[in-house]
């Protein structure tokens, strides 16, 4: 397939003019032009969440009255959403700090960004968004003339419509350029990282990055294909990880394999460990006596550094208290929202001392 097919569709098309596709319903992103455009298709939307699937395009928010009740934000207050993503915690959040409040999203996804703006400019949500990693918090602040806020939110890791459409490359089930840069000013790609870092490299990040029990077998089989033929395409290396797998032990979930695979790269390209370190010894700096911080997690790695700094800061009297078990969503939440499933929320509670910011 080539590249342009999976584009975004134009977000306002002529009416009447619906993509091509074969059978009776859209089954690649950019055919699911009713889900993707929920303004001329109301009903749409409601109908596939009912079914338990997110609508492409969109993006569900996760244990949201969870979040709130942790992170308690207060009418008047400063609220920074780290990762904005489609905005959902961060309409929650603007509703509970209302008019008087300060909602400040940021995100490294430029494009996204600017829609999930205008969208909540739409519903009328006030928010000042800024592009940037949230390991720079402190210079948006700033730049933004302030010294410190009140909560600190960040739900981790890529976002339904990033994941969803096949051209941003993160998807494993439908064919796409092998990108996986979630900030398109990143300046190595998921396909750069396979061409050429080292066997030895690519079997560490599978392993340390994904827990990959076929770690050395896989980056053998893959630096062996890419001597042949440099990979460029997700289908490509998903099939290349599956015959790997195969190969070594029958009996081996071979699409667990592309999973793991899949989010090594993913984490990689996009440095996501080292921007969770940096935002995680920052925040105390930047958090009012009294602020709260929350991380959504998918990942075991994230959590682990997550649930260490904010135990650390309670040792250290930086934080006055931390939730001393993860917060993970309902079976409910889980039955309508399939992607919940692996999410950890973590809080903690800066102490009532002068912040040193
Ligand atoms: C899981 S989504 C957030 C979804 C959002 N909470 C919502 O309700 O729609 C994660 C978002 O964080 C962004 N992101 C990931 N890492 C980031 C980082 N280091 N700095 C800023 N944004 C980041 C991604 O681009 C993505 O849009």
């Amino acid at each position: 397939m080539a590249a342009d097919e999976n584009r975004m569709p134009d977000p306002s098309p002529r009416p009447g003019r619906r993509p091509r596709y074969r059978g009776t319903h859209p089954r690649r992103f950019h055919e699911r032009y009713k889900e993707l455009d929920p303004a001329r298709y109301p009903q749409e939307q409601a109908h596939v969440r009912e079914q338990g699937r997110t609508p492409a395009g969109t993006h569900v928010p996760i244990l949201v009255p969870e979040i709130l009740a942790a992170l308690a934000p207060a009418a008047g207050e400063i609220v920074v959403d780290c990762t904005l993503g489609y905005g959902g915690h961060a309409r929650a959040l603007a509703e509970r700090i209302g008019s008087a409040g300060r909602l400040i999203g940021l995100d490294i996804d430029g494009v996204e960004m600017a829609r999930t703006r205008d969208r909540l400019a739409d519903a009328g949500i006030a928010i000042e968004v800024a592009r940037s990693n949230f390991a720079g918090l402190v210079k948006v602040l700033s730049g933004l003339g302030l010294a410190a806020c009140d909560v600190i939110f960040a739900d981790l890791g890529v976002s339904s419509m990033q994941l969803d459409d096949p051209a941003r490359g993160f998807s494993y089930k439908h064919d796409g350029p092998l990108d996986m840069r979630m900030d398109d000013r990143i300046r190595r790609t998921a396909a750069d990282w396979l061409n050429s870092a080292a066997e030895n490299e690519l079997a560490a990040a599978f392993a340390e990055l994904a827990d990959e029990p076929l770690a050395g077998p896989i980056a053998a089989d893959l630096a062996k294909h890419r001597r042949r033929r440099p990979f460029s395409r997700t289908i490509e290396l998903a099939d290349v990880v599956r015959e790997a797998v195969t190969r070594v032990d029958r009996s081996a979930d071979a699409n667990r394999a592309v999973v793991r695979v899949f989010q090594s790269l993913r984490m990689l390209v996009n440095d996501e460990l080292s921007a969770l370190s940096h935002l995680l010894r920052v925040a105390p700096n930047v958090l009012r006596p009294g602020g709260r911080i929350g991380s959504l997690c998918f990942h075991s790695g994230e959590d682990r550094l997550v649930k260490k700094a904010f135990r650390t800061g309670v040792e250290a009297g930086i934080y006055e208290s931390a939730s001393d078990e993860p917060i993970t969503p309902s079976p409910e939440e889980r039955r309508s929202n399939p992607r919940s499933t692996a999410a950890k929320f973590r809080w903690a509670r800066r102490a009532e001392m002068a912040t040193a910011g």
